[in-house]
């Protein structure tokens, strides 16, 4: 999809990839509507971009609504949502089960059933309209696991079945749907101080050791290449392919792995 002219909706907007998006997508042209929970940050980027500020929380779908209804009254027909805002709290003191059922319910929440409303909402008009785009940011959690995230993977491996069964549900009806599955990206989720500005122009990497870690201008700029050639699936981590086809070849062998990677990451020895 052309981006230039059209109106997108970026929820977790405020920071991180959803702030660096609004910006990339500012740059190409659209109007663009900062959705967040962070009202005072949504509203410092809005300003920056010329965009509007919506108090939002996607995990309330009447929230969802009348952000696009605010949207639709301002900037017009929304084009582009993003369903960006995204939550992870770790595992609890045992392990994968152990995580409380709040921080279960804001995953799932949060993580997937914001999608679910955005889209409930977004089909309908697009499909009237002959056409939109959906982007969906899940991680590559969703294709594979982040050790020590069992709701966060379980979250987001959902997202990634939502997002396979309104491509295969809605395209013929022009209805466009990105899938985002990043590895690390140097933003708060990770612990990384968005705003710290290296000297070589990246952001934020100082005292990371992730292998592999990513802007995330780099990552916006992925997502929206995928938007302008409407691809199904961006990979801003190449090698997130590799792993994935390891999984799918054999995947006893990379459950195998997986618990020497745990092991190596705790310390533990292989
Ligand atoms: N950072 C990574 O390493 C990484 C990797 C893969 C996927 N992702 C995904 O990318 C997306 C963006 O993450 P990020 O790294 O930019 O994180 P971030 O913490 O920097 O930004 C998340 C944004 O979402 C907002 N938010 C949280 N709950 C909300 C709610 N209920 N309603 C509205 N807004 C809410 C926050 O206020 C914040 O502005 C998430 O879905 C995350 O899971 C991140």
């Amino acid at each position: 999809m052309e981006v230039r002219n059209r109106v997108a909706i970026v929820t977790g907007g405020a920071h991180g990839i959803g702030r660096a998006l609004c910006r990339a997508l500012k740059i190409e042209g659209a109007r663009v509507a900062v959705a967040d929970l962070d009202t005072d940050a949504a509203e410092k980027v809005a300003r920056e971009i010329g965009g509007i500020a919506l108090q939002m929380d996607v995990a309330d779908a009447g929230s969802i609504a009348a952000g696009v209804q605010r949207t639709e009254a301002e900037l017009g027909s929304v084009d582009i949502f993003v369903s960006n805002a995204g939550v992870a709290f770790g595992d609890g003191p045992q392990g994968a089960a152990s995580a409380p059922d709040e921080h279960w319910r804001a995953c799932l929440d949060i993580n997937l059933m914001a999608h679910v409303y955005a889209a409930r909402i977004m089909v309908p008009k697009m499909t009237q309209r002959g056409g939109g785009c959906l982007v969906n940011i899940a991680s590559a959690a969703g294709l594979l696991a982040q050790v020590g995230e069992a709701a966060y993977t379980a979250s987001k491996h959902a997202a990634v079945g939502f997002a396979e069964s309104l491509a295969i549900t809605h395209g013929d009806d022009g209805v466009q749907v990105v899938l985002v599955c990043p590895q690390a990206v140097a933003t708060r989720m990770i612990g990384v101080d968005e705003d710290t500005e290296l000297e070589d122009g990246t952001r934020g990497f100082g005292g990371n050791d992730i292998d592999g870690i990513l802007s995330a201008e780099y990552v916006a700029d992925c997502i929206l290449a995928g938007i302008q050639e409407e691809r199904f699936l961006v990979l801003p981590h190449p090698q997130v392919a590799t792993y994935f086809q390891r999984k799918a070849d054999d995947h006893d062998r990379w459950i195998s792995g997986m618990r020497r990677f745990r092991r190596k990451s705790m310390g533990e020895g292989l």
